[in-house]
């Protein structure tokens, strides 16, 4: 049996359009997706904004009804057996709020144990434990509002083990997060992992798939596009080399030249502050600078660097440059 199971699961959301003839509007947010989680893999989906991600992770945590398909979680089905799942799930939301700031992080997670119905005397032992897995040991006793984001998120990651689930959702973990804070979260995502959980992970950040989970799956428009090691996403793209070039304001025709030059596969740019980084993908590496510098004579070029390809890159190539 595995962990997780989903068949050719869909989910449809109707909007009405319109203000005097209101017209319905149909929205396919997941499109038929079918893939296994194991037991104690850390898996990642990855994919655009609108992708799909979110909806996904809600009807799996029985939060939201699929339109067909079906989706079991420890062989419990997400819709007939949901109060099954939900006591062996935990899950977290990016920028999620719902933590008491006038209360410490202990007692905090003393209320939301006596919501879930721990035992007092299993939350007592628990609550140490969870809060050292955070690395929030020196802090517990402090109010939440004098948190910083990074540190409440990782009180939602100790208040969601609290009745020490099997499996974690975690969707976008990280989001709006700085360096540090982001590392923070990684390293506690890397301590559950240890612990045997099974974990579901969304993320937008592609160095974080390839530094965390054993498979990703790319998901575009409500689709699985790629699914797979991160190892094996990259091979995909072994042959291309990656050239940066520093721009500053490119006109559209010129990055279509540049697309329409041989050995060139992709082109994508990336908005910096007041100048562009171009990531052209090219089979022929530094060999391919030249023309593509030629194509860019009219437009203020800064630095250019040739690298190997990413987990990143892969990903460009498979959503069609979307980021
Ligand atoms: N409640 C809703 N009503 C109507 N459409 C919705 C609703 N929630 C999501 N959608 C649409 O469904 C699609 C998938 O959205 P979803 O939030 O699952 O994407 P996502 O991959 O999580 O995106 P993001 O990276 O921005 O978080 C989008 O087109 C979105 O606009
Ligand atoms: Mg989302």
């Amino acid at each position: 049996m595995n962990t997780i199971e989903v068949r050719e699961l869909r989910r449809i959301y109707k909007t009405t359009i319109g203000v005097v003839r209101r017209k319905t509007k149909e929205i396919v947010a997941v499109d038929g997706i079918t893939f296994d989680v194991n037991r104690g893999e850390l898996f990642g989906l990855v994919g655009p904004n609108g992708a799909g991600k979110t909806t996904m992770i809600k009807m799996l945590t029985t939060l939201l009804i699929p339109t067909s398909g079906t989706a079991k979680i420890l062989g419990y089905d997400v819709v007939d057996q949901a109060n099954a799942i939900r006591s062996r799930i935990g899950f977290i939301f990016g920028g999620e709020r719902g933590l008491y700031w006038r209360l410490s992080g202990i007692d905090n997670l003393r209320y939301f144990a006596s919501l879930y119905h721990v035992d007092p005397e299993v939350t007592m032992k628990r609550i140490p434990q969870l809060l050292e897995l955070v690395g929030l040991s020196d802090r517990g006793e402090e109010k939440v509002e004098g948190y910083s984001r990074g540190m409440k998120q990782r009180l939602h990651i100790a208040r969601t083990l609290l009745h020490n689930p099997e499996i974690l959702f975690l969707d976008e973990p990280t989001m709006g997060l700085d360096p540090v804070g982001g590392r923070e979260i990684r390293q506690v995502i890397r301590n559950l992992q240890s612990e045997k959980k099974t974990i579901l992970l969304t993320t937008h950040y592609m160095f974080e798939a390839d530094a965390l989970c054993e498979r990703v799956a790319v998901i575009d428009q409500g689709r699985i596009v790629a699914l797979d090691t991160p190892e094996a996403l990259k091979q995909e793209v072994r042959d291309l080399s990656v050239i940066e070039i520093e721009v500053f304001g490119v006109p559209e025709e010129i990055l279509n030249r540049i697309r329409n030059l041989p050995y060139v596969d992709t082109v994508s740019v990336e908005d910096l502050d007041q100048k562009q980084a171009l990531h052209v993908h090219s089979v022929k590496g530094s060999e391919a600078v030249p023309s593509i510098l030629a194509s860019l004579a009219s437009v203020r070029v800064g630095k250019v660097t040739v690298r190997e390809p990413t987990l990143e890159d892969a990903y460009v190539r498979l959503v069609g440059g979307k980021v």
